[in-house]
């Protein structure tokens, strides 16, 4: 297998990409490489602790942004660079493609705006690959209120769970958006397809690193 890469999994929430992730990471260890698996927002100490505000504390829409790029900040210099830098791949559960999903599409902020903040943040690093979960709003949703009842102790939805199709259909549009900017990095997935299916091409996919 090649060096190592840097591989972030982007979808709507509901969209399965946490599942598959784990899964993901697990076939690639069984190759023998070693692989670091974070998250966004969090992935450090003080990443955490943004993200525990970040999905509870209602705020700005600009205050959002800049937490998520500080969070991102402080992942990229103490986990994601290092770990690279030391020959290990890094699975990321999002990354800046969720800002431009998120606050660009979902909450309408200036994609401009979050194209300044990923220039200061991480100008010489990008995804390797970008493996998007994408499906209709409709059945996403649908998974989050299932998954939802089976959470222990009746855990709520966070605040972006909590939003209404019409923000994760622009949350979905953003996406789209993305990925024709940056057609080369991302590998787009059916997401509504059974799991076994998708399996089969995260498979395909591994082969091809
Ligand atoms: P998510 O990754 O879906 O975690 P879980 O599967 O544990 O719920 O939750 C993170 C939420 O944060 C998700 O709703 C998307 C949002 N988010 C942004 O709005 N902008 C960002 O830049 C990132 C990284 C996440």
């Amino acid at each position: 297998m090649s060096k190592a890469k840097f591989i972030t999994f982007e979808g709507v929430d509901g969209a399965g990409k946490s599942t598959h992730l784990a899964w993901f990471a697990d076939a690639l260890r069984q190759r023998g490489s070693d692989v670091v698996v974070t998250r966004e927002p969090g992935g450090t100490p003080l990443g955490e602790q943004l993200r525990e505000i970040l999905l509870n504390q209602p705020m700005n829409i600009g205050t959002e942004a800049l937490l998520m790029f500080a969070a991102r900040l402080e992942h990229i210099e103490q986990v994601i660079k290092p770990a690279l830098h030391s020959g290990k791949w890094v699975i990321s559960d999002r990354f800046s493609d969720a800002s431009f999903a998120y606050q660009g599409g979902g909450r309408g902020l200036d994609w401009d705006k979050l194209s300044q903040l990923e220039q200061w943040v991480h100008p010489d690093l990008q995804p390797d690959r970008t493996l998007f979960f994408d499906l209709p709003v409709e059945i996403a949703r649908q998974r989050l209120r299932s998954s939802d009842n089976t959470r222990p102790n009746n855990t709520s939805l966070d605040r972006f769970e909590q939003e209404q199709a019409d923000f994760f259909e622009r949350v979905r549009a953003g996406y789209h958006k993305r990925v024709r900017q940056n057609p080369l990095r991302y590998m787009v997935i059916d997401a509504a397809q059974p799991i076994n299916a998708i399996k089969q091409r995260l498979e395909e996919i591994i082969l091809l690193f």
